[in-house]
């Protein structure tokens, strides 16, 4: 037996006032986005934007649904709207930001297991990381270098593979 270890860093910020003008940009953006977000039931608003190598610029909101689980993430709605605005085109950065209208919007949240996966997914069909800028209404941000960072172990498309 021996032990395999997972390291993964990433870099904090104490504000947005911090990052360079692009970053800070974009996560303003993803700020202003989570007033897209439908979330009637959880009250719990998601924006996310990206910035695409063509510097075209893609936006996800969370829209929920009354059947619950019909609901998306708005990491999902942007991936979905980017690969069918711009096929094949990479994403460079996606800023996420959220609101809660139930506590406090002041810390940086991350992407859920589902969005993980997807942005894992994204980044090995066009084979190119993705930036990762993570902020509420205020705080704290932290940037990751590359979404697959967020999924150690993960299930990808090599494991569905059949041997020759
Ligand atoms: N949500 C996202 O949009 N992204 C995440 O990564 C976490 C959760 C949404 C789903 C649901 O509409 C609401 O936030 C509360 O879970």
């Amino acid at each position: 037996m021996k032990k395999q270890d997972y390291t993964f860093s990433f870099e904090v910020y104490d504000s947005i006032d911090e990052l360079e003008e692009h970053d800070a940009w974009l996560l303003s953006e993803a700020r202003q986005v989570t007033q897209h977000a439908y979330a009637p039931y959880s009250h719990f608003q998601v924006g996310a934007i990206a910035r695409l190598d063509n510097g075209e610029i893609v936006a996800g909101s969370n829209q929920e649904n009354a059947s619950f689980p019909v609901g998306l993430c708005a990491e999902r709605v942007l991936l979905a709207s980017a690969a069918s605005l711009f096929p094949k085109v990479p994403i460079e950065t996606i800023a996420i930001s959220y609101h809660n209208e139930n506590g406090e919007s002041n810390h940086p949240i991350s992407p859920c297991g589902m969005c993980r996966q997807s942005l894992l997914e994204y980044e090995s069909r066009v084979n190119h990381p993705i930036r990762v800028i993570l902020g509420g209404l205020e705080g704290k941000v932290y940037i990751i270098d590359k979404a697959a960072m967020l999924l150690p172990l993960s299930f990808t498309a090599e494991d569905l593979s059949s041997p020759a």
